[in-house]
Order: C-alpha cells, then sequence, then structure tokens
C-alpha cells in the first residue's frame, strides 16, 4: 500500500498495513545490505541532520548510517557543542537547520511529544528517535522486523515484555505495533513499573515472573530507565535483579525456541545474564543490524519512495 505520511511521529496512528509496508520494504533493504556494493542513490542531493539531544550508541549511528546508505549527506548535531546551550529554543534551531535546506530533522529529546511539537511547524520531514518515555518508533518497528524474520509471523505469538514499562518508550511503541499486528501482548515487572491501566491497550498485565515468561514466544527485556524515574520504584537493584532478572536459574521456564530480545543499552546482570544475553536465542545484536534496514526503510517510505524503486 502507498505510504502517505511526510513524518514518522509515533506507531500509534499507524496503520497494521503501513506497519508492513515498512517491514516489507526494510526485507527489500536488508537484502541490498547483504550485496557487496551497498549503497542505493535514493536520497541522493537530500540533507539529513541528527539531532540526537539525549545520548544514544544504535539510533544515532544506525539513522546515520542508513542516510548513507540512501546516498545523503549527513549532519551530526551535537547539543553539547550547540547554541542550545547558550538558550535558543528547538524550534529556533529548526528553523535555522531548515535555512541550511536541511530534508530530514531525526530528533531525540527527553520531552515527550518533542517531535509533533515540530511537525507543526516544519517544512523538514520530521522522525522520531525517541521522545521522553512516549515513544521510539523504529525501536518498534525493528523489533517486530525481526520477530517476523526469525518466527515467519507475528499474529498469534505471546510477546512478553519484561522490566520498567511504565518509563519505556521502547515498550510504547512495541505494544501499539505488536497489538496491531495480531501478537498477544503481556507486560511484567514490579507493580510500581508495570501499571494495570496498561490493560487499556489490550495488553495483560502480571507481576508473576513465572506466568509471564512460561508460555512466552518471544521475551523483550528493558533496562531500568533511572534517567526518568523520579523517585525510588523498587527497594534495591539486587532486590529487582532477584525478582524479575532473566537468569540461568530461570532457564527451565524459557521455551527452548523463545526470542530473547533487549533494545539496549544491556544492564548485565540486572534485567538479564550473560547466558541469556549471548545465549543461542539471543537475537540482540540481529535487532541492531535489522535497525539499519528498517531505518532506511522508513526514510525512503517518508521520501515518496515506493518498494518497487529498489533494484532488485
Ligand atoms: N535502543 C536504543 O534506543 O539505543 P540507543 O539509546 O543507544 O540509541
Amino acid at each position: 500500500m502507498p505510504w502517505n505520511r511526510r513524518h514518522l511521529l509515533d506507531l500509534q496512528s499507524l496503520t497494521a498495513g503501513e506497519i508492513s509496508a515498512v517491514l516489507d520494504t526494510a526485507a527489500h533493504f536488508k537484502t541490498v545490505g547483504e550485496r557487496s556494493i551497498k549503497k542505493v542513490p535514493a536520497l541522493r542531493g537530500k540533507t539529513v541532520v541528527n539531532l540526537f539531544v539525549e545520548p544514544s550508541t544504535r539510533t544515532r549511528i544506525s539513522f546515520e548510517l542508513a542516510a548513507l546508505r540512501l546516498s545523503a549527506d549527513v549532519i551530526q548535531f551535537s547539543a553539547d557543542a550547540s547554541s542550545l546551550k547558550k538558550g535558543e529554543s528547538l524550534k529556533d534551531t529548526v528553523r535555522n537547520l531548515e535555512a541550511l535546506n536541511a530534508d530530514f530533522i531525526i530528533l531525540r529529546h527527553s520531552a515527550s511529544g518533542a517531535p509533533h511539537f515540530l511537525a507543526r511547524f516544519a517544512q523538514a520531514h520530521i522522525v522520531n528517535a525517541g521522545d521522553g518515555a512516549h515513544e521510539h518508533p523504529t525501536q518498534g518497528l525493528l523489533d517486530v522486523f525481526t520477530i517476523r524474520q526469525e518466527k515467519g509471523r507475528v499474529a498469534g505469538l505471546n510477546v512478553t515484555i519484561l522490566g520498567d514499562i511504565l518509563y519505556s518508550r521502547v515498550a510504547r511503541s512495541n505494544i501499539w505495533a505488536l497489538r496491531k499486528l495480531g501478537a498477544h501482548v503481556t507486560l511484567c515487572g514490579p507493580p510500581t513499573l508495570v501499571p494495570r491501566v496498561f490493560e487499556k491497550l489490550g495488553c495483560r498485565v502480571t507481576w508473576d515472573l513465572e506466568s509471564a515468561i512460561r508460555d512466552a514466544d518471544v521475551i523483550n527485556l528493558l533496562r531500568i530507565q533511572h534517567e526518568r524515574q523520579r523517585k525510588t520504584m523498587f527497594p534495591s537493584i539486587g532486590e529487582y535483579a532477584g525478582l524479575f532478572g532473566l537468569n540461568h536459574s530461570r532457564r527451565h521456564l524459557v521455551k527452548p525456541d523463545a526470542l530473547i530480545m533487549h533494545p539496549g543499552p544491556i544492564n548485565r546482570g540486572v534485567e538479564i545474564d550473560n547466558s541469556f544475553a549471548d545465549g543461542s536465542q539471543s537475537v540482540i545484536l540481529d535487532q541492531v543490524t535489522n535497525g539499519l534496514a528498517v531505518r532506511m526503510a522508513v526514510l525512503f517510505l517518508i521520501n515518496g519512495g515506493r518498494k518497487e524503486e529498489i533494484a532488485a
């Protein structure tokens, strides 16, 4: 189906068809990435600005590489070395970037809704690379892409998201994508971090780890997002790890073919131990690899590209 969106702000507003169009396009770009010449000319002459006002390793580098593989010019905006530090507003910053002919602004920001705010006036395409605890749409897309690649489908699978759900933009984007594609979603963690209000999004909420992981086809671990928590949400890291960490003592509870996922960064020994992070069921680094193809697909589709245009 045609993709007619100027921006990618969230997955809440995307249809299942639009999500599937991104996944299908990403599958094409994944094969492009396996060729000796990995570049295509789709974004030649376009300028992509990576405007990251929060730290990032995977998303920032992945967007940079995606834009380069599409032959765009890429500008890395360093917030600490910018005039944001002198009090310039985000709006004025983006207006100045547009005056320099930025065609795409990839925004990571600690404020939920910052990309939606920019989209109200920006001429450039806005892509949300994570806004506060709200959404991280390309992470949600790369996660469902990875599940579909490994399991052959998303519909009907039992997907458990385990950890700090309340403060997680990754959880919210995963929930929207997984529910729209027909997966059964279970959320688990301490009651303070997994409130029952998430049931309104069509998820099962449980605070019992065994019941959450026993039938799971996919277990997606999330770290504790200390940077967003404004008060103590559980007694100690040690207690959290003991009650909700995926470690070798829980191996017998995990289906032998369950996928182990994590968006990164990993806190080893807290939400996941080495035996799961580096084990044969882990697809954590595949997620990173797939993120490149997904972000190429997002930039390509927003630019008006059609899947049929990608050379076979
Ligand atoms: N998954 C993710 O958003 O990682 P980064 O913060 O390193 O981009």
